[in-house]
């Protein structure tokens, strides 16, 4: 039912700054593998295969990696390091790529209205790449693709954070609906502990309606100046439903050095495993 993922990646990276000055931050390596490719794995995994990224300047490493590099392909054809193209052709076997390009950065909600044009009038996946996600059995957005199933509306990904990092996050106020399952009644955009409604912190995994992107059209600057993505799903959780729910897996915040280092030595663990 959900066919598109939209995955915006027109930011700086400026945290992981000087390596992300001429690579983008979607193209770090977890050992070998991309940030990014996780993210579309784990769409295709859902049954995606429409990939909607939202580039920027210095991004064309991106568009490369989904590419054939007929080069390479020559080089390494018949060869016994042949194997290692075997994932990442799969992928490109699999998807359709599209890209648009956000000329200025003015928030997460601002790159959601530039990928509408990828998007239209339909349900879609969004994914962070820097939220490295992994399912207990199956994928978080595999998870969230059934839950749309039932419920129809637009979803976030939450899980509990520790109440002092409230300001890194969306944070949802909620009542529980079923196991795992919440209904919205508030979200802030990184309050501080003392504002925060709870600990559900929403995390790089949404499902959306195509109607967010007339909210989003009519969403004022919030935090930071910025158009955010949480002050439109509140006006959808005020006029309809928004679920938020608790996945069944594992998050790495690949955004800070400490989710990536723990991330690394999770891929590294289970490599030598
Ligand atoms: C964005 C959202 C925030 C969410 C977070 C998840 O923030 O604005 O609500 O909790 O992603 O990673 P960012 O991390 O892009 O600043």
């Amino acid at each position: 039912m959900i066919k598109k993922c939209l995955i915006p990646a027109a930011g700086y990276g400026t945290r992981f700054l000087p390596a992300t000055k001429a690579i983008p931050k979607e193209m770090l390596p977890i050992i070998d593998k991309p940030l990014i490719q996780y993210g579309v794995e784990e769409a295709l995994e859902a049954g995606i295969n429409i990939i909607a990224i939202v580039t920027g300047r210095g991004k064309r490493a991106i568009e490369d990696h989904f590419d054939k590099s007929y080069e390479l392909e020559h080089q390494i054809k018949g060869t016994s390091k042949e194997h290692y193209l075997t994932e990442i052709r799969e992928v490109i076997d699999r998807c359709t790529f599209t890209y648009t390009r956000q000329i200025e950065m003015k928030g997460l909600g601002h790159a959601i209205l530039t990928g509408e044009v990828l998007i239209g009038n339909e349900p879609f996946a969004v994914l962070l790449a820097d939220d490295l996600c992994i399912g207990e059995e199956e994928g978080i957005l595999k998870q969230m693709t059934e839950l749309y199933k039932k419920y129809r509306c637009p979803i976030v990904a939450i899980e509990e954070v520790d109440k002092s990092l409230t300001h890194k996050y969306g944070i949802v106020e909620a009542k529980e609906l079923e196991e795992n399952v919440f209904v919205v009644s508030n979200m802030v955009e990184k309050p501080k502990p003392e504002d925060a409604p709870s600990n559900l912190a929403i995390i790089g995994r949404y499902i959306l309606t195509p109607d967010i992107f007339e909210i989003i059209r009519n969403t004022e600057p919030g935090l930071g100046g910025e158009i955010q993505l949480t002050d439109a799903l509140l006006k959808q959780a005020k006029n309809g439903m928004v679920i938020a729910y608790r996945f069944k897996g594992k998050r790495f915040d690949c955004g800070t050095p400490d989710g990536y280092v723990e991330a690394t030595n999770y891929f590294y663990s289970k490599l030598k495993n």
